[in-house]
């Protein structure tokens, strides 16, 4: 592996970043190591020190301190990532950033509002919402995710199919580099061709190339209106043509999400719903001015039956669109819950492919979780090509893992047979990280000699993305001795 794992904190390290934010913002204690280990991923490792900065200054001084004396350093959000970018895997210093939590402006006459790393996305929208604007992703996670974290994996989310993801909201990014130089790159423009577009090379680098301290982001006005349509279907792969064909008609609703048998038995048992039990659902939704609305919804409801839809509802009730979101947005925590012993797992999770290869890809990922005889639950943003399909498994049990990792391999040559990508908004990390290379040849070489430049002696989130070698089992959250961390 391209980094050092070991202890790089001496009491006089410590001593010097206490210095730096105060005693009260620093902690040592196991407990809080230990939790700082996890992000939502399979992986944990706990770090030696967190800090809690509240300011740029402070992160600057830390940086500068941390390339000093060589220790690893990484920030963190909300820890809802799915591949374990936020995991200190190398130890040393966890900077979290959820104490840098200003709104720092809301400019809806130019566009934008400026936000700290550690603002989290429910809140700027509930900030927005009197001004009728918003930042219109939709992440999944979005009561818990933080706007720095997304914009360093490019989170996208429901939306991501009308709207885009947060890279097309990033206008400008202030961020230490690992020298503790603070960059301001990127404007407060709408339009900018004022040399490299360096705030994208920030965008999804994972903490690898710097830290963000403060994001000015674009804004659009909310829609007027929006309806969404529950469609159940009797296979998978019927569910996955509808999607096509909406889209190819061409309309482009504001969300589609696809959810499998699975996933709609686990999330009727544990949140009620509502959902109707069948082999797969769609629930589209559309949006815009009211006739837009009542058009889109009737010619979505018109495909849906032209596919052999089996049960179809429409509502613009705010409140029944509300508890079918909650229902979908309850997927991941509620396939945990699918069967005694068995626990769901972000192993292949995350990828996109070509929306029309979507039926395709549904149909050979369950194939696959066949062959190895493990559950795989298929849900997710299926509008834009991006899907998570959690595996269900006794994390207890070497054989399962191994079984898993097996299939999780193919499941990504699959993808990367269609022309997509292994993780759609999550990000590399590490449960990515040999499939990314497959998916990449050509593109990892030119990342690392970008991250050679910009960080020459590795602190910054080591062992991640292009650096991490071989199986992605080690240094797991769960209590198998062979591959624990
Ligand atoms: C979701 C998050 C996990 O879509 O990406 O629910
Ligand atoms: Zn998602």
């Amino acid at each position: 592996m391209g980094f050092d794992v070991g202890q790089f904190m001496d009491a006089d390290t410590i001593q010097a970043i206490k210095d730096i934010v105060g005693e009260e913002n620093c902690s040592t204690k196991v407990a809080d190591l230990y939790t700082y280990g996890f992000d939502a991923s399979i992986h944990h490792r706990s770090p030696e020190l967190v800090v809690q900065p509240r300011n740029t200054e402070q992160v600057s001084r830390i940086v500068r301190l941390a390339n000093e004396r060589l220790v690893p350093i990484l920030a963190r959000g909300g820890g809802t990532g799915l591949c374990g970018s936020a995991v200190p895997l190398a130890g040393g210093i966890v900077l979290d950033m959820t104490r840098m939590n200003r709104i720092k402006e809301i400019r809806v006459e130019d566009l934008y509002c400026v936000v700290e790393p550690g603002v989290v996305y429910d809140r700027l929208m509930e900030a927005l919402a009197p001004f009728k604007f918003s930042i219109p992703t939709a992440p999944g996670s979005g009561e818990a995710c933080t706007l720095g974290g997304m914009v360093a994996t490019n989170a996208s989310g429901m939306r991501a199919i009308k709207y885009g993801a947060i890279r097309d909201y990033v206008l400008g990014l202030e961020v230490v580099l690992a020298s503790g130089d603070v960059i301001k790159v990127g404007t407060r423009t709408l339009k900018n061709s004022s040399g490299y577009q360096l705030e994208r090379l920030f965008v999804g680098s994972e903490g690898t190339l710097g830290i963000i301290t403060e994001a000015t982001l674009r804004i659009t006005p909310k829609a007027k209106k929006a309806a969404m349509i529950i469609a159940a279907f009797d296979t998978l792969e019927k569910a996955g043509k509808c999607v096509s064909r909406i889209i190819a008609r061409p309309l482009i609703p504001s969300a589609i999400e696809l959810m499998d048998s699975t996933c709609i038995k686990a999330v009727n048992k544990t949140v009620k719903a509502g959902f109707p039990d069948a082999e797969a659902l769609c629930m589209i939704e559309v949006d815009g001015d009211p006739a837009t609305v009542e058009e889109d919804a009737k010619t979505v409801l018109a495909i849906c039956s032209e596919i052999g839809a089996i049960g179809v509802e429409c509502s613009s009730d705010l409140e029944q669109m509300a508890k079918w979101t909650y229902g979908r947005k309850s997927i991941m925590s509620s396939l945990s819950r699918y069967g005694e012993g068995f626990v769901s797992v972000s192993l292949a999770d995350d990828m996109a492919v070509p929306i029309s290869k979507i039926p395709e890809a549904v149909v050979a990922f369950h194939r696959t979780a066949e062959k190895y005889g493990v559950i795989v639950g298929t849900y997710g943003h299926a509008g834009d090509g991006n899907l998570h399909t959690k595996m269900l498994l006794d994390p207890t049990s070497e054989d399962y893992w191994r079984r898993g990792e097996k299939a999780v391999g193919e499941i990504f040559d699959t993808v990367i047979s269609l022309g997509g990508t292994v993780t759609g908004e999550h990000g590399v990390g590490i449960s990515k990280a040999p499939y990314f290379k497959k998916e990449r040849p050509t593109a990892w070489g030119t990342m690392n000699v970008i991250k050679k430049a910009l960080d020459p002696n590795n602190i910054l989130n080591p062992g991640k993305m292009a650096q991490w070698e071989g199986s992605i089992l080690r240094m797991l959250r769960y209590p198998c001795d062979k591959y624990s961390d």
